[in-house]
């Protein structure tokens, strides 16, 4: 089946798909330098939150690979500022900092084992590869996780892009379909088009027809509508961060469709790896969320929709734990009490990458 591939390691640098210019064209660009890979985030040429910490981990390698520093002290204080560009981009993926701490994690280890610029350049470079194929391997586990509670057959409804452009593996909520899917479940999603950046029309449409996966697109205001009709199984959307409690922040809107499943009795699942917990927060009113530029709500894709108004574009909301039926994760199944299951499956063994 069909999977995006939304950025890859290569010898020429670090190639991304620009997903602001799907479904109509496939561009990619190859970038060498960190400081554009900082504002390929930003600007959403690559976007969803685990495919956001591999982009983080390619641009601090890349910074790495291509700074002139002489000695192991100079190396450390660019490094440090490579990170905090590659930081400073889209604050609510708590994917972005977790990977970032994990390749400050890995320059430590080198620089005090003594290893030379050589090889602390190559190894930052496997740290990067590694970081994606986990992804890969955790999207898989979580999808495998996350299919026993797809129904049999019947619709099932998701929120934005959780799909494989999202994570660089074969995605987070679309990966748990797409694992039903390839199990014999008889699916049809139901995808809501995701105000104002559409990565619903846009991309999981796409990714969906892509695979061979029957779907229906639907505007955001039809939500409500199809809940009611009692024909949708199952909800599974991906997340941006989950709180100690289980409080989850994801795309904009995701709130008001699991208040809907509850008041329609259609559970609400979210699928995430481990890296999306932020269990240093104890509830969603700590998570920050993104503010983006107005015009995303004002235009769409160049072209003005409203008059000169002022206009709000909160990129995330948070929905509270009690909506959420569970959580899957790539080592296992968190329910509430989120505060103790969350806590046990980030202390489980890890899932490691297939190499
Ligand atoms: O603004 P985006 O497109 O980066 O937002 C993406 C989402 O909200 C996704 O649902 C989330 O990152 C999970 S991706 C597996």
């Amino acid at each position: 089946m069909y999977v995006a591939q939304p950025i890859e390691w290569t010898d020429k640098g670090v190639v991304m798909l620009d997903q602001r210019r799907l479904p109509g064209e496939e561009v990619s660009y190859t970038y060498t330098d960190y400081r554009e890979v900082a504002k390929a985030i930003r600007e959403m040429v690559i976007r969803g939150a685990p495919a956001i910490g591999v982009a983080a981990a390619m641009g601090a390698a890349l910074g790495v690979q291509h700074s002139s520093a002489s000695s192991i002290e100079a190396l450390r204080t660019e490094f440090t500022q490579i990170c905090d560009t590659l930081a400073k981009t889209r604050p609510t993926a708590v994917d972005l900092f977790w990977a970032l701490e994990r390749m400050k994690r890995r320059f430590e280890e080198l620089a005090q084992s003594g290893a030379d610029l050589a090889s602390i350049r190559k190894a930052m470079i496997a740290e990067a590869k590694t970081v994606h194929a986990e992804k890969v391997a955790t999207d898989e586990a979580i999808g495998r996780f996350g299919a026993q509670f797809m129904p049999k057959e019947g619709q099932v409804m998701t929120q934005c892009n959780a799909g494989a452009l999202a994570t660089a593996g074969i995605g987070t909520a679309l990966g748990v379909i797409r694992v039903a899917f390839e199990q014999g479940h008889k699916l049809h999603v139901l995808v809501p088009e995701t105000r104002p950046y559409l990565q619903g029309a846009r991309l999981t449409a796409w990714e969906l027809y892509r695979g061979g996966i029957p779907l229906t697109l639907i505007t955001d205001n039809m939500v409500g509508h199809f809940l009611k009709s009692g024909k949708v199984g199952a909800i599974v959307t991906g997340a941006d961060r989950i709180a100690a409690n289980g409080d989850t922040a994801n795309k904009i809107g995701t709130y008001q469709i699991a208040v809907l499943a509850k008041e329609n009795s259609v559970p609400f699942y979210i699928a995430a790896p481990i890296s999306t917990f932020d269990l240093s927060i104890p509830d969603g009113e700590h998570i920050p969320i993104e503010e983006r530029p107005a015009e995303e709500v004002t235009h769409i894709q160049g072209i003005r929709i409203a008059p000169d108004v002022p206009a709000a574009h909160p990129a995330f909301d948070v929905t509270p734990n009690r909506y959420i039926r569970a959580i899957f994760a790539e080592r296992g199944v968190a329910t509430a009490p989120y505060i103790d299951s969350l806590r046990k499956l980030a202390a489980a063994p890890a899932v490691s990458a297939a190499r």
